[in-house]
């Protein structure tokens, strides 16, 4: 961690909200967790294990559930969505007092028993949730190993009490037969599927795996057993729930082996703890394949082949083994937070920066839009536009993985530069039923390539061949597959010369096209109507943005002829949308089928929206006539709220047939002038291309997660992630946030704080130092990996200054501009120095 410049530390947002603080738990920025004190949080919090292909969301008090790969097609574990209470199903662990009896779990839930103490601490990749009980302590660490297709339970048990304690043990875990849609609707068929295996106290559930699956699932134990479950109603009792499972009541499991019903695993395990004694018993949940030819054993039988599995098994049910993986996970965060480190004035940036946003842009990666407690794990494929902005956020964390995700996306484009609006993660193909006409899709690929050539300079991957629609034989160029994206623009203009919407753009719910008037019908998919001349200004700024990354590709490539055109179609596009989309004091958003305006001062309602004002002057439009300052003296005006920026106003107040879905949200929420957090980075960037940092980190701070702990009552959802939407001004709820985690404002945020207010952003020819900062602060410091070299950077400012940097000197030597040159050679230092004066 650098140390920092100059300035005194601001605990900024000192109830910024002048309300009553409300925590329910504290940041721990040196360990990197988050610690959860109270039980019961608002909403659940979460965090996420695993991070290749074996992946669980877990709650602060154990709920969720673990998955292989694909949430829908190999869940391992069940978990009720929108259940009441909230939050059932989960890695339960009981303890019991075999003295007196009774039992309660160290997680709070699903007992809900008064605890003496009790903490989750949520770090990178792990969750610890311990607790006191009547003298008796659980701890729990659960996490998945590096390169394990399995997840560990370590439980500690301590006896804080002044006698011996007698206590027995029971984890629980309920199985899904697989496919999670499957498993919640067909029922008459899953009551009879239900199969497992016992042997060696290791419980092995094999679901199907007689037929067509060569994967099952285990359930193992470190200790020696008092007896096991299987079945779920032996072990619950009938007409019981979770939270008093009657072979806990009793103390006894009853041995029960599944035939068909709801197969699960319990162990128990009796314990003899001395006074201040502690034992640890490890329990580990995994999957496992087999070989379709070697999945018996013997040959022939119907019993599961275990060779694979057990050294497995009988490796993680070592303490060492476990704590060695678990200090190898926490190394492995080091390494990938530590491309970028920075040290600020504010801690609600550094901790954000150097910790948070970062590992949910990288929660982001793992998951796409699947499982989240707001994403069932059954619905959305991975998005072509969510995937490429996604990628804005990690690409420098994970550089070799971000160029096999441009690789998988390209090569779900259409023929004529269009794209899936989806793809499958596991088949990789594009989703038929979703289907294309997004018009914004295509347009988003140059600026993830463009973002993955300047982090790495990988100018081999413009030139890799990639197929469209995944058909042998298509393949081009990548380099041409970002011609055609822009082409495609080209190839389809409005009236007004600027691009047709299609289906929608960014904002999915402005189905400009779609006149739907049937209960249950999708905007997104329901057959558009034709012959409309429904025009996006947002796109014509996207395109313009889109057109010169793609004129800064053709010139690393010496292709002139492309970077003159490109430049030329960009360059004609901002005139269009200067024309066209320009209202007199904002950009406009669109123009309907009928050709009539959309977020323009002439409507009734939703005059103005956020989307085109932070995209066009992202692209640079308006920025030299003034347009661009006083679009956002606009935003200031009518958009912006304590709580951060409005998607548009006025909220729509009624259902509008010829705008789609954007109206049917109750005004407030979503895309009907919510704070859809997604966008409001765009416009940080904005005023830090003004020169506005003060503005700029404003705006940062009205939405960061950490700044809105002390509302955590109003805010809800969890303090150290964004949440794609915070309730708008027009809701009855304002400053309410909902559906945490995976959305596009993680990679966004990340972007605009890192990129844009610090100002360290990687550009073909170098590291560029382009902060915009606020007159109230002093320098900061920070540490950048790039391109193989490692640069210590000092920016220095002094208080009540504002500006852009005037001087930089690399390793002492003056350097024109703000511009770093590439490194010569890998393994280079630098330090470097900014001046603002
Ligand atoms: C949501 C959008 C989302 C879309 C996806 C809509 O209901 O409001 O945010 O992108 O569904 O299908
Ligand atoms: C969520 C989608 O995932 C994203 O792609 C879209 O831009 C927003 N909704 C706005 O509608």
């Amino acid at each position: 961690m650098p140390g920092r410049a100059s300035g005194a530390r601001h605990q900024t947002g000192s109830n910024r909200f002048k309300r009553r603080v409300v925590r329910y738990g504290h940041f721990d920025d040196e360990g990197r967790e988050y610690v959860i004190t109270r039980p019961d949080t608002p909403l659940p919090w979460i965090n996420y294990l695993g991070t290749e292909a074996y992946f669980g969301i877990i709650s602060n008090t154990a709920g969720g559930y673990s998955f292989y790969r694909d949430a829908r097609l190999r869940r391992l574990s069940r978990y009720r969505y929108n259940n009441a209470p909230l939050d059932m199903g989960g890695r339960y662990v009981y303890l019991r007092d075999d003295d007196s009896g009774e039992f309660w779990s160290p997680s709070w839930q699903p007992t809900q028993n008064e605890l003496e103490d009790y903490s989750c601490r949520h770090g990178l990749g792990y969750s610890i949730i311990c607790s006191t009980y009547k003298g008796i302590r659980g701890e729990t660490t659960y996490f998945v190993p590096l390169g394990e297709n399995l997840e560990v339970w370590r439980i500690r048990v301590t006896n804080e009490r002044k006698t011996q304690a007698l206590v027995s043990l029971f984890d629980s875990i309920e199985f899904c037969l697989w496919e999670a849609q499957e498993d919640s609707t067909n029922f008459q068929r899953n009551y009879s599927t239900g199969q497992v295996e016992v042997e060696d106290g290791v419980i092995y559930h094999k679901t199907e795996y007689r037929e067509r699956r060569d994967h099952f699932a285990f359930f193992a134990c470190s200790a020696s057993l008092a007896g096991f479950d299987t079945q779920r109603d032996s072990f619950l009792g009938p007409y019981r729930g979770w939270d008093r499972p009657i072979v806990v009541e009793k103390g006894k499991a009853t041995d029960s082996v599944a035939h068909g019903w709801q197969p699960m695993g319990c162990h128990h395990v009796k314990l003899e703890l001395a006074p201040g004694e502690t034992k640890e018993v490890i329990v580990l949940l995994g999957y496992q394949e087999n070989p379709k030819n070697d999945k018996f054993d013997p040959p022939g039988s119907q019993t599961i082949n275990k060779k694979r599995v057990k050294p497995i098994i009988a490796r993680y049910l070592q303490p060492a083994a476990v704590e060695q993986a678990f200090t190898d996970l926490r190394d492995y965060w080091t390494r990938t937070l530590g491309i970028l480190q920075v040290r600020t004035d504010n801690e609600h940036v550094d901790r954000m920066v150097n910790i948070w946003n970062a590992y949910q842009c990288m929660v982001t990666f793992n998951m796409s839009r699947s499982a989240s407690l707001y994403e069932s794990g059954i619905g959305r494929g991975m998005g072509f536009r969510d995937s490429n902005q996604d990628l804005l956020g990690f690409v420098h964390m994970v550089p070799a993985r971000a160029r096999e995700r441009i690789l998988d996306i390209a090569a779900t484009q259409l023929p004529n530069g269009g794209a899936y609006h989806q793809y499958q993660p596991l088949t990789k193909r594009g989703n038929n039923d979703v289907g294309s006409g997004f018009n914004d899709d295509p347009a988003w690929l140059v600026l993830g390539v463009a973002a993955y050539l300047k982090e790495t300079g990988d100018s081999p991957i413009l030139d890799e061949p990639v197929p469209y629609d995944n058909a042998t034989g298509t393949e081009t160029p990548l380099y041409e597959h970002l011609q055609r994206a822009i082409q495609y623009t080209l190839d389809r203009l409005g009236p007004h010369g600027l691009p047709l919407i299609g289906r929608a753009d960014w904002n999915d719910c402005l189905n400009l096209n779609c006149f739907s008037e049937t209960p249950g019908e999708s905007f997104q998919t329901t057959e558009n109507k034709e012959g409309g001349v429904a025009e996006s200004v947002f796109i014509g700024g996207l395109f313009v943005l889109a057109a010169q990354e793609l004129a800064g590709l053709a010139k690393l490539r010496g292709d002139n002829a492309e970077a003159n055109r490109s430049l030329a179609a960009s360059e004609q596009m901002t005139d269009v949308v200067q024309k066209a989309g320009w209202d007199g004091a904002w950009f406009r958003r669109a123009y309907d089928y009928f050709g009539k305006v959309v977020g323009s001062r002439e409507c009734a309602e939703g005059q103005i929206f956020i989307e085109p004002q932070g995209m066009c002057i992202m692209a640079g439009i308006g920025l030299e006539n003034g347009m661009a300052q006083r679009s956002l003296a606009s935003v200031r005006e009518r958009l912006a709220t304590p709580h951060g920026i409005v998607l548009n106003q006025p909220a729509y107040t009624y259902y509008h047939l010829e705008l789609g879905e954007i109206s049917t949200y109750p005004e407030g929420y979503k895309e009907n002038a919510g704070i859809f957090c997604h966008t409001n980075p765009w416009l940080m960037i904005a005023e830090a291309m003004v020169g506005n940092g003060e503005r700029a980190l404003d705006y940062y701070l009205r939405i960061n997660p950490s700044a809105r702990e002390e509302i955590s009552e109003i805010h809800r959802c969890e303090p150290y992630v964004y949440a794609q939407m915070i309730a708008g001004k027009d809701a009855p709820t304002p400053g309410e946030a909902k559906n945490s985690w995976l959305t596009g404002t993680a990679a966004w945020n990340f972007v605009a704080v890192s990129q844009w207010i610090l100002g360290i952003r990687a550009a073909h020819d170098g590291l560029r130092i382009d902060p915009s900062l606020p007159a109230g602060w002093g320098g900061f410091s920070a540490m950048r990996r790039f391109r193989g070299a490692r640069y210590n950077i000092t920016v220095h400012k002094a208080p009540g200054s504002a500006g852009r940097v005037t001087r930089l000197t690399v390793d002492g030597r003056e350097t024109p501009g703000n511009l770093i040159p590439l490194p010569t050679r890998p393994g280079q230092s630098f330090d470097v120095e900014a001046f603002i004066q």
